[in-house]
């Protein structure tokens, strides 16, 4: 086969770039502060050229912003044009580069709102592209491999750095500095070897097409907020969280989501006025005992984070607490 028989018959990926340390950009390589999301897409295509290798990459720009200024509204817009791209015939797979503040939201809202069973890639990094060892042109490599991977379909929305492979359910960044920033308490779904990947599990959840989710039906998220214990807390953040229209508060509590019981009244006020709460807990893993808090949502092991998302989500299609909490014991 000829080179260009070869490349013409490569899948073809679609990069979505949001901004983000892996498009960010410093005056030293060496250390000290840059700025995130600056690099424009086509520069972070061109940092890597062996992508031409394994896929016919086309840069898609979306955001060039911190992930920490993601909100509800971005969050949308990243699964609608993500959603657009799946459906086209000419689109195998979809990488998408994004901070790694808030990777673990993106790709939890995805994995749970698209309607394709198509290689969908988060990527990042944790070195700004200046920098010395910048681990971005490899996640990006790393990523396109498993988007351009038929054996990457089907398994919802998937999270590449380091060289693991991890679910969009339950990836968490889980450490501030590493290049292995993102973790998940039940490990990879699997590795990138040989320009590919090798998975050795799958996410038993339901996800994607499985889902009762669409970005594409939604306009926009009910507000769902969180709040962190914290010894000695009063209700004043909930109450003027209240005050402002929350729907829900995410309890982001101790141990098994525990929360001191002097503030029972002020839950009672909460609940009476129809705001749900929900008990999730800081430990960042672990199903939570059911029955601790009635009526309390219990978020089985999802983080805060990853609570108030399919609480935002349950609530544009119910109002029934029973409904609610079946979403969190089969998401
Ligand atoms: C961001 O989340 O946008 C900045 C931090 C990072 O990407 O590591």
């Amino acid at each position: 086969m000829t080179m260009s028989a070869r490349s013409a018959s490569l899948p073809r990926v679609v990069v979505v770039t949001t901004g983000g340390t892996i498009a960010g950009a410093s005056s030293s390589s060496t250390g000290g502060a840059y700025t995130a999301g600056v690099l424009g897409a086509d520069a972070l295509l061109a940092a890597v050229p062996e992508l031409s290798q394994v896929a016919r990459v086309q840069a898609e720009p979306l955001f060039a912003m911190d992930s920490a200024d993601f909100t509800d509204v971005h969050l949308l817009q990243l699964a609608r044009r993500v959603a657009a791209l799946a459906q086209r015939a000419d689109v195998d797979g979809i990488v998408i580069t994004h901070g790694t503040d808030t990777l673990e939201d993106s790709a939890y809202f995805l994995h749970l709102t698209l309607k394709t069973a198509k290689p969908v890639v988060f990527t990042a990094a944790m070195r700004p592209a200046t920098a010395l060892g910048a681990d971005g042109p490899r996640n990006l490599y790393e990523a396109v491999c498993v988007a351009a991977c038929p054996r990457a379909a089907g398994l919802g929305a998937l999270v590449v750095m380091n060289g693991a492979i991890w679910s969009g359910r339950d990836v968490i960044k889980r450490d501030a500095a590493q290049v292995h920033a993102v973790q998940s308490p039940y490990g990879p779904l699997g590795w990138v070897a040989d320009g590919g990947p090798r998975f050795y599990r799958a996410p038993c959840r339901p996800h994607t097409l499985a889902s009762a989710f669409d970005a594409t039906a939604i306009q926009a998220l009910p507000p769902v907020a969180v709040v962190a214990a914290y010894g000695g807390m009063d209700a004043t953040a909930h109450e003027a969280l209240a005050a402002r229209g929350v729907r829900a508060i995410v309890h982001a509590g101790w141990g098994t989501g525990t929360a001191p019981a002097a503030l029972a009244p002020a839950w009672a006020r909460l609940q009476a006025a129809g705001i749900w709460l929900v008990r999730t807990s800081r430990t960042g893993s672990g199903p939570l005992p059911r029955e601790r808090s009635p009526g309390w949502l219990c978020a089985d092991d999802q983080s805060p984070s990853q609570a108030r998302l399919l609480l935002a989500l349950g609530l544009t299609q119910t109002q029934q607490g029973a409904a609610l909490q079946a979403l969190f014991d089969r998401y």
